[in-house]
């Protein structure tokens, strides 16, 4: 693995890339003694097979199928698993096999366009069926081997390939077929080598877990040792070495990043570390209070609150256009951040070398699979920071996904609440109050909206279910009628999705009877408010922010 040198990236929706300070160093992933690589060929679900070996408890990380050899043996892993793909094997230009892979004498497992490679090779027969195979299908277990022993003899898989395997190569067993596929299964247990044409990974494949833990323990010997506890002491070994005694500086958001990766630091490296919360007037209600109260008072963090409301709304201002928000409120936060670097550079005592970033491995991945230039996650806590403040990036997560963030909070000791925290954008509830300028009474009325809100999904037990719930407020006003009067009122939208990733959502069917609650309480409570509608758009078309 190559260093990733670090770049900034614009803020989540603005146009123009951010200048940032120049990263030196940036650490490479916490790589732990076992570890089993998963070689990319495209496939949709090569992240997850990912995630999926790291749920039986065993490290892996995705890289591109072109990875050099020798980078693949330097790291001597466990297990090697080629995932599927969009080519056809035998199609001019379709991502080859490197052979030396079967040479290392390590255990491999393909999975559909991996299977094929693999079966291609080793002189099987694959090509084009006559019809695909998508979705649901029936397995038969014929052989058990290694891979399927003990599993039902009829199982249902997920599959997603149009090519075929109709031989094994020779010396290799078949397992299984299904109706589209006569070999669904294949394996040579002496030279090590394993193909299945379904997807493990995905949940429609009941068994999958199953078959990777198989491939994991009976075939790679993994010990499984990977868990939130053994991520926390192996971070604050690597946070530590890196940081030796130097101090460390952490812009703290709230969000569960941010406050995870403050965390990990500060129980490697205690008080060097200082957070910096800049409450800039647009945080839902009372999460300033619960993020400072958390880190000064429960964790005892040392934490710089800057009450910044002020100075957010003047900059606000006059501003309607939903670009020129973004960047007046990102230009804020890097000013507010840069005083406080300062105070703190000016208290007598060493200047902060380190900075701490939340990127998660997802963030990696999607700026090149860990090969090319890292993309320091967009945040206005920290995104876009001169090119005069120079700082080491300290970024405990990259090697995580959400949900192993999420248990390493856990581990930590952090309230569930900040936990399960839904996202929230950086310039905050400014960029939904929408169509108009970011008033503080607008504010107000849709703070107090989307507190009424969140109680509510809260009470009713879904807030963990849904990828974010939040109120709109556009710049529109209704007639209404209350008592006897004429009333002339704000529209507040009701926003709720269901997502794996913000890539796509979908608009969440919350209950009636809890819709009907929330309205009544907006209404009733809110004098200025007289009208709550619901938004049925799932993304695309639309997207999860109004603006
Ligand atoms: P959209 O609205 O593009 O949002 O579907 C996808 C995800 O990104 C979040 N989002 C932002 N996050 N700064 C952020 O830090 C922003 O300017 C921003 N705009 C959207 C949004 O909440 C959703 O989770």
């Amino acid at each position: 693995m190559t260093d990733l040198p670090g770049v900034l990236e614009a803020p989540a929706g603005s146009a123009e890339p951010a200048s940032g300070p120049r990263i030196t160093g940036a650490p490479q992933l916490g790589v732990p003694v076992e570890e089993v690589l998963v070689l990319d060929y495209g496939g949709q679900y090569s992240q997850l097979i990912a995630r999926r070996v790291r749920d039986c408890g065993v490290f892996s990380e995705l890289l591109p199928h072109h990875t050099p050899l020798e980078e693949v043996a330097r790291r001597r892993p466990k297990g090697i698993i080629l995932s599927g793909g969009p080519a056809s094997v035998y199609a001019d230009g379709a991502p080859p096999l490197e052979r030396g892979l079967l040479e290392l004498g390590i255990p491999i497992l393909g999975i559909c366009y991996g299977m094929q490679l693999l079966v291609r090779e080793l002189g099987g027969r694959v090509q084009e069926a006559e019809v695909g195979e998508f979705g649901r299908s029936e397995l038969q277990v014929h052989d058990g081997g290694v891979l399927l022993a003990g599993l039902p003899r009829e199982q249902t898989c997920w599959m997603s390939h149009r090519d075929t395997v109709f031989e094994p190569p020779p010396g290799f067993a078949a397992l299984a077929s299904s109706s589209g596929s006569p070999v669904a299964a294949v394996e040579s247990a002496e030279r090590g080598i394993y193909g299945i044409q379904f997807h493990p990974e995905v949940v429609h494949t009941p068994y999958g877990q199953e078959i990777l833990t198989r491939f994991l323990t009976d075939v790679c010997g993994c010990e499984r040792n990977w868990s939130a506890a053994s991520i926390v002491e192996e971070q604050v070994r690597r946070i530590r070495e890196q940081v030796g005694g130097g101090r460390v500086i952490c812009g703290l958001s709230g969000g569960v990043d941010s406050s995870v990766a403050a965390l990990l630091v500060h129980r490697a490296v205690g008080d060097q570390l200082t957070c910096v919360f800049v409450d800039h007037g647009l945080m839902r209600k009372d999460e300033g209070e619960q993020v400072i109260s958390t880190f000064r008072d429960t964790f005892r963090v040392p934490l710089v609150a800057v009450d910044a409301e002020q100075r957010f709304l003047a900059k606000l201002a006059g501003v309607t256009e939903p670009e020129a928000k973004r960047k007046a409120i990102g230009a804020e936060f890097i000013r507010v951040f840069e005083e406080e670097a300062a105070t703190l550079a000016g208290d007598g005592s060493e200047e902060a070398r380190f900075l701490v970033q939340g990127t998660l491995y997802s963030d990696v991945i999607e700026s090149g699979g860990g090969t090319g230039a890292a993309t320091i996650k967009s945040h206005h806590n920290v995104g876009g920071l001169p090119d005069d403040l120079q700082f080491e990036l300290v970024e405990p997560l990259r090697a995580l996904f959400k949900d192993e963030v999420r248990a390493v909070g856990a581990e930590l000791g952090l309230p569930e609440r900040l936990v399960w925290r839904q996202p929230f954008p950086g310039p905050g509830l400014a960029i939904r109050v929408v169509g108009g300028e970011a008033t503080k009474e607008r504010l107000d009325v849709l703070r107090e909206a989307d507190h009424i809100l969140q109680e509510e999904i809260r009470r009713a037990g879904l807030y963990r279910e849904l990828w974010q719930s939040f109120c709109v407020l556009p710049d529109v006003r209704t007639v209404g009628v209350q008592g006897d009067e004429r009333t002339y009122g704000y529209v507040v939208v009701v926003r709720a999705v269901t997502s794996d990733d913000a890539m796509t959502a979908d608009w969440a069917r919350l209950p009636y009877d809890l819709l009907e609650t929330i309205a009544s309480r907006m209404i009733n409570e809110l004098r200025e408010v007289n009208r709550v509608v619901l938004d049925i758009t799932s993304k695309p078309p639309g997207t999860i922010e109004w603006e």
